[in-house]
């Protein structure tokens, strides 16, 4: 959630820490803060709120230095502000901790600390390790960081760094993501690898109970316990432009008109328009026990979630394969039943969702087999699971999902096919037919995108509702979650995604003229039966938006407004009826004012629980 980034190297720390911090403040923008050493002090910087508001503060006041660590925070304890804002200090102000997580143990460790003689001066869990790392120094930093480590129980990625040994940071984690930047006489540690993408390609990725401590010549990687550790830089190939909002009002809205390239990358590569097959040989799945499987379980959050929910349809009708798919924050709980029959897919953009890592591990040790749709490369859900199969979305920096959702359609059909390829479930003809459908998705997802105008217009005459239901059915169920989902993260309207046919049992009692309904109602099998929900509501005077076929004339007469898109096959119009909803969510919030990239109380990888 937090985003943390240290530098040690020759050039000015100031400039870059506060670019890394602008590129990881869709982690968390409550507050942020900066530590930058020079001639044997530490100058500290913190301010409540967003990264802006640090910069500010320091173009008025500037700090120098050529090493240091900075942070944004998503708070977890203690309410956001300045004294609770990162880096935090021990008693002497002479060691900085940066740290993303949860310390569970943190009021024990306090208290014990507090009896020490240790003063604190915030209400976080963090703090706790300043005064750990303080009371174990003895004779250097790696050393104290690595005693205190030991105490720690919980969820940490940590970097800390001190004037009694200068010149270094000591970083750890357990949990959240931590990479290492390698530059020429110039080291980073970080959250992720987006703000380091415009300094060096060459990344270390540390696992679990790992430590690394990093000066201008050099990096050494240990264990917990203090054993070397020898790892293998990883070359990224993401590039700087695909973190720029290139002429775009915002992140988001850039990252919807990608969607038809995010889909071509995705397919790229892995299907013949010769022969009708689907490569996924690079997953790197046991044949032999992909051959056996008799079930599959989705596990995921959010919109990956949703994703997830398409899945179970592609899956049953293309590889004629029970579905189940489970919140993996409700699954990781419960009494779930796994065989070795049984394939779980886990689905994360950022691979580091806390509650879907949790279920994985549990699913693991269930003896299951595990495959990752991931986006981000090498995140730990990817490197923990059997196998993976990568969205090729690029980075995603607008917190509300959109282009990674048409990614994991794209790998999930792919995933359906080859299953049902594999199955005997698709004949090579069959299979064909549905890879030249996906082929032809991106145009049709284009012809879509030139009409945003049209959908901006329809959506300004929205933006004073407070309350939205969407409905859907068959596929266009998870598509109604979806476009409800992304109206209330970035836009704070109350909307509700139903499946149309539970609508009379409840939801009905809401309609009035005062919560308009978005259908989705594509030309499929439950058509008729969604045009009954539609009178329903109208019947009841509701207003109701249609996204719906390009050629569908009748839909016209029946509600207020329609949303055209192109004729696609049943099974995938999620593809293509997903994007007037993401268009339309974008444009009310824009036109509110709305903080679209960085909508309040979320972040963009929820890596507590
Ligand atoms: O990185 P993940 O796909 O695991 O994230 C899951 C959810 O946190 C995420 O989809 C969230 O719901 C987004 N805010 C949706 O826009």
């Amino acid at each position: 959630m937090c985003g943390i980034i240290g530098y040690v190297g020759a050039k000015e720390v100031v400039p870059i820490i506060v670019d890394g911090l602008k590129k990881l403040e869709y982690r968390g923008y409550d507050s942020a803060g900066i530590a930058v050493f020079e001639e044997g002090k530490i100058n500290r910087r913190r301010v409540k709120g967003k990264i802006a508001e640090l910069e500010k503060s320091l173009n008025e006041e500037p700090l120098k230095g050529h090493y240091g660590v900075g942070h944004t925070r998503w708070a977890t304890h203690g309410r956001p502000s300045e004294e609770n804002a990162h880096p935090h200090q021990d008693c002497t102000g002479s060691l900085v901790v940066v740290h993303n997580g949860i310390i569970e143990n943190y009021l024990q460790l306090k208290k014990r600390l507090q009896q020490e003689g240790h003063t604190f001066q915030t209400e976080t869990d963090t703090e706790v390790i300043a005064h750990l790392i303080e009371g174990y120094y003895e004779n250097s930093l790696e050393q104290a960081v690595q005693q205190a480590l030991q105490e720690l129980e919980g969820d940490f990625a940590i970097a800390a760094v001190s004037v009694k040994d200068p010149e270094k940071i000591v970083a750890a984690k357990m949990g959240p993501p931590a990479v290492v930047g390698i530059g020429e006489n110039e080291y980073f540690v970080c959250s992720d690898l987006n703000p380091l993408i415009t300094h060096t390609k060459e990344i270390v990725f540390l696992e679990d109970g790992e430590m690394v401590v990093v000066e201008p010549d050099g990096a050494r990687f240990r264990d917990f316990s203090g054993n070397e550790v020898t790892k293998t830089p990883e070359h990224i190939t993401w590039n700087p432009l695909m973190i720029e909002k290139g002429g775009f009002k915002h992140f988001m809205l850039k990252e919807i008109f990608e969607q038809p390239q995010v889909v071509r990358d995705t397919l790229q590569g892995r299907i013949s328009l010769d022969t009708g097959k689907v490569f996924l040989d690079e997953v790197g799945m046991p044949a032999n026990r992909m051959d056996a499987i008799k079930k599959v379980v989705i596990v995921a959050c959010g919109t990956s979630y949703h994703a997830g929910l398409l899945g179970k349809y592609f899956l049953e009708n293309m590889a004629g394969i029970p579905v189940d798919v489970e919140y993996a924050s409700e699954y990781r709980y419960s009494d779930f039943i796994l065989d070795k029959e049984v394939l779980v897919v886990v689905i994360s953009q950022s691979g580091e969702t806390a509650d879907s890592l949790a279920a994985l591990r549990s699913i693991k040790e269930r003896g299951a087999l595990s495959l990752a749709i991931c986006n981000v490369m090498n995140s730990s859900i990817a490197r923990e699971a059997n196998g993976v199969l990568y969205t090729h979305a690029g980075p995603e920096i607008g917190v509300a999902a959109t282009k990674t959702f048409s990614a994991q359609m794209a790998a999930l059909a792919l995933l359906a096919i080859y299953l049902g390829q594999m199955r005997g479930n698709l004949d090579p003809k069959e299979s064909l037919t549905f890879i030249q459908e996906l082929q032809r998705i991106p145009h049709k997802m284009e012809i879509i995108l030139d009409r945003a105008k049209s959908i901006e217009e329809l959506a300004l005459r929205f933006v004073p509702f407070s309350h939205f239901l969407y409905l859907g059915r068959w596929v266009s169920f998870p598509v109604a979650l979806e476009g409800a989902l992304k109206l209330k993260e970035i836009s704070y309207i109350h909307a509700e995604g139903y499946p149309g046919g539970e609508m009379k049992h409840g939801p009905i009692a809401l309609i009035d003229d005062l919560m308009p309904t978005m259908v989705v109602v594509p030309k499929d099998r439950v058509y008729d039966k969604i045009l009954s929900n539609i009178s329903e509501v109208k019947t009841r005077i509701g207003y109701v938006i249609a996204v719906a076929f390009d050629e569908d004339e009748d839909i016209k007469d029946k509600v207020e407004d329609v949303i055209p898109v192109p004729q696609v096959h049943p099974l995938f119009t999620p593809f293509l009826t997903t994007l007037p909803l993401q268009l339309f969510a974008y444009y009310i919030a824009a036109h509110r004012g709305a903080d679209v990239d960085q909508p309040r109380n979320l972040a963009k990888s929820v890596t507590v629980e």
